[in-house]
């Protein structure tokens, strides 16, 4: 699908740690719903680049990488209508990379929020401003940029605290346009409010960060041993209860169908017991992504089926990124001398 009349999505994952369902319910469901629609061309890509940011552990960078690909493949990500790719295989984006580097203004870097965290934490510490902060941190603006501008995308589906990234690539998009011709497409960030936010065990916001997550893929055991841990009070058997006393309600709802929903609340406040109340909540979850375990397993075990998937993405987006690329070298007085 070339067709540039369409909206072009473009989002991207970074490859460092293994799926949770606060990503699958915030992030990954609704991005592979948006992959079956016809009204979107969709890209979407393993970021493991970004991964080298974060972290400097080889095998988890790889690990990662295959358990991501593996469970978007899982849960049914339309690969013949959508992109599907590894940023890596597209040689072409670390080249637009410098390219962008050399219109991006410094001063536009040093105002990035996980830079400035990243500063402030050293001040904090009472250590040099720029101590341990790699110039990978430093420019990650200016990567992702040429993950978004090396493909026309017109919409980037990413969470609030990714928009200001999205104003940076456009304006890396108008001063290159401004300087070198009308190249590149001016993306515009989605962020979608409604999108479901799961909390985790303790209530807070399920994070990698907060340590309480419940892994997307825990087999059946782990899965129920997770759900039991689900912080609750000390109400008793026969006592009413409300959805908002615990995150077992916010957790199981997105799962189930609004009826369902409504069952659960109403037998919470018929005074539904904790412990069976956590059973249901075990049962279904555990039904809803069982289906696609069975294939994420499969996958994981034959990771060359991964691989081919992902090969068959990176022809794709290099026939995309491979004439644009072309263009931006001619633009900048890169070419051939006969
Ligand atoms: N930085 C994004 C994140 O941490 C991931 C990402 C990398 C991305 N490149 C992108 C998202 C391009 C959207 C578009 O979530």
């Amino acid at each position: 699908m070339s067709s540039q009349s369409l909206p072009r999505s473009l989002t991207g994952i970074t490859t460092t740690g293994t799926p949770h369902l606060g990503n699958y319910v915030g992030a990954i469901r609704p991005s592979i719903e948006d992959s079956l629609s016809d009204a979107t061309d969709s890209f979407y890509f393993l970021a493991d680049y970004h991964g080298l940011i974060k972290c400097d552990e080889p095998e988890r960078v790889h690990q990662s990488t295959l358990e991501i690909a593996a469970t978007w493949l899982a849960l049914g990500l339309d690969i013949e209508r959508a992109t599907f790719y590894r940023q890596s295989d597209v040689p072409e984006i670390p080249e637009l990379t410098w390219i962008l580097g050399c219109v991006c203004a410094k001063g536009l870097m040093n105002r990035a929020h996980a830079y400035k965290a990243a500063v402030q934490d050293n001040e904090k510490a009472g250590d040099d401003p720029d101590h341990e902060i790699t110039m990978g941190l430093f420019s990650y603006p200016v990567l992702m940029a040429a993950d978004i501008l090396m493909f026309n995308a017109t919409h980037v589906p990413v969470g609030k605290d990714q928009s200001q990234h999205i104003e940076m690539a456009r304006d890396m998009a108008q001063r290159f346009n401004h300087r070198y011709g009308e190249i590149f497409t001016l993306p515009e960030a989605v962020i979608d409010e409604s999108a479901a936010v799961l909390p985790g065990l303790d209530g807070r916001k399920m994070s990698k960060s907060y340590d309480n997550t419940i892994g997307l893929w825990l087999n059946e055991k782990k899965l129920r041993k997770a759900i039991m841990r689900i912080v609750t009070n000390s109400k008793e058997p026969g006592e009413p209860k409300g959805t908002d006393e615990s995150a077992l309600y916010p957790i199981y709802a997105p799962f189930v169908s609004p009826d369902e929903r409504q069952v659960f609340a109403d037998d919470l406040a018929a005074g539904l017991a904790w412990g069976e109340a956590k059973q249901r909540v075990f049962e279904r979850i555990n039904e809803v992504l069982a289906p696609a375990r069975e294939r994420y397993a499969q996958l994981i075990e034959h990771p060359a089926e991964v691989e081919a998937a992902l090969a068959a993405g990176a022809v794709k987006a290099r026939d995309e990124a491979a004439p644009l690329m072309a263009a931006v070298r001619r633009a900048v007085g890169i070419r051939s001398l006969a």
